[in-house]
């Protein structure tokens, strides 16, 4: 089996932009070697689904030979139920990243532009690109976007404005101020994205993931997911809050069974076990925090993260830097992320593991410290 990256064919070509695109590079899993591997690379949840998730899939096993309900109106339902949510502007997806690159396909096209901060999400780039729209990054400052950066790189062109809210990877947010002056700045045809990934995570009373601002405003989008705290990345389940417009291009433009019934299941049981997510929360702030101080204690300070990660860095270069850092954790079988990719090639992400996982990482990175 090969996926390496194949020559052009002479005659046979995509669109324009798409053999522009880096593909995906998801976060690593092995550790060659080590005889005990944790995974902290791909944000995942350390405590796994709620119990209840677990049952719910599991019974979806009588229900394999059947289509799904296209409308995934019970998933919709509860999700408009627990949030508080109107059920007819929900849409659900694949995953977000589905939803994204749908928004994408539907709204921006050759001489389009797609607007995102210098950290973003890596894949508003892939999925602009893919549509065959131009990509555009906006400055960030301290490792935050940059609300008047990107505002002025808003053109005529523009069609769509992501933010990653917090944003991976740098863990920082806006808060409800800052997203209304974006909002309100946005050219005529432009939408703005607030993909709230890791919304359940934060703690910060000024911050708002989009639920108010989709309802005031006919150009605002909400993306959401259940990979994260929801701990079900395995089963590729998003959802979109969207004005009413939205909404209906999205239905159109989706596959007619993109949610399949295990994730719907799992996912309406996700969403109802409150307790379960709340005690995710917290247990993630407590590790977050303890493990940001022990970093920063040891020589790599991180941001200020409001998601389920830290970005701690290291250095470019040198017996200390990001890549050595990396190379040592790994042979200890901790897995991290680098972060070349972001732009980022002095820093490592970590995700927020259990107890174990984050005295693990503060030990291994404190004796890398200091040898
Ligand atoms: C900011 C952000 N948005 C979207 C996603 C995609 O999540 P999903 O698993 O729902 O496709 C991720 C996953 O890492 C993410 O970090």
């Amino acid at each position: 089996m090969t996926d390496a990256v194949q020559t052009p064919h002479p005659t046979i070509a995509p669109r324009p932009g798409v053999l522009s695109i880096a593909p995906y590079v998801g976060g690593e899993s092995k550790a060659p070697g080590a005889n005990r591997v944790i995974k902290l690379s791909s944000n995942e949840n350390p405590l796994g689904p709620s119990p209840r998730a677990i049952e719910a899939f599991k019974a979806a096993a009588d229900k394999l030979p059947l289509y799904p309900d296209g409308g995934a109106t019970g998933l919709r339902r509860t999700i408009a139920e627990v949030k508080g949510l109107d059920a007819g502007h929900i849409v659900c997806g694949a995953g977000s990243d589905e939803l994204i690159s749908l928004l994408c396909y539907a709204y921006a096209g050759p001489g389009d532009e797609v607007l995102y901060s210098q950290h973003g999400f890596l894949m508003y780039k892939i999925s602009a690109l893919a549509a065959g729209a131009t990509p555009v990054s906006a400055p960030e400052t301290n490792l935050t976007t940059d609300v008047d950066a990107m505002i002025a790189a808003m053109t005529e062109r523009t069609r769509l404005v992501f933010i990653a809210n917090p944003n991976n990877p740098t863990g920082t947010m806006l808060n409800r101020a800052k997203l209304e002056r974006l909002a309100d700045a946005l050219p005529p045809k432009a939408l703005l994205v607030l993909d709230g990934a890791y919304a359940e995570y934060v703690r910060d009373p000024d911050y708002e993931a989009g639920e108010r601002l989709v309802e005031a405003r006919d150009n605002v989008v909400m993306t959401r997911t259940f990979s994260k705290i929801y701990g079900l990345a395995a089963l590729r389940l998003g959802w979109a809050y969207a004005p009413g417009h939205v909404a209906d291009v999205l239905n159109r433009v989706r596959g007619p069974f993109n949610v399949n019934i295990p994730a719907a299941m799992a996912g309406e049981a996700a969403m109802r076990d409150v307790d379960y997510t709340d005690h995710c929360a917290v247990q993630n702030e407590v590790w977050r925090d303890w493990l940001a101080k022990k970093l920063g204690e040891a020589g790599a300070p991180c941001t200020v993260s409001n998601a389920n990660f830290v970005l701690a860095e290291f250095g470019e270069q040198g017996p200390k830097c990001a890549p050595a850092a990396d190379a040592f954790l790994k042979a200890g079988g901790l897995i991290v992320r680098r972060m070349e990719g972001y732009g980022l090639p002095a820093h490592l992400r970590i995700t927020i593991g259990d107890e174990a996982a984050c005295r693990a990482v503060a030990d291994a990175v404190a004796r890398f410290m200091a040898a």
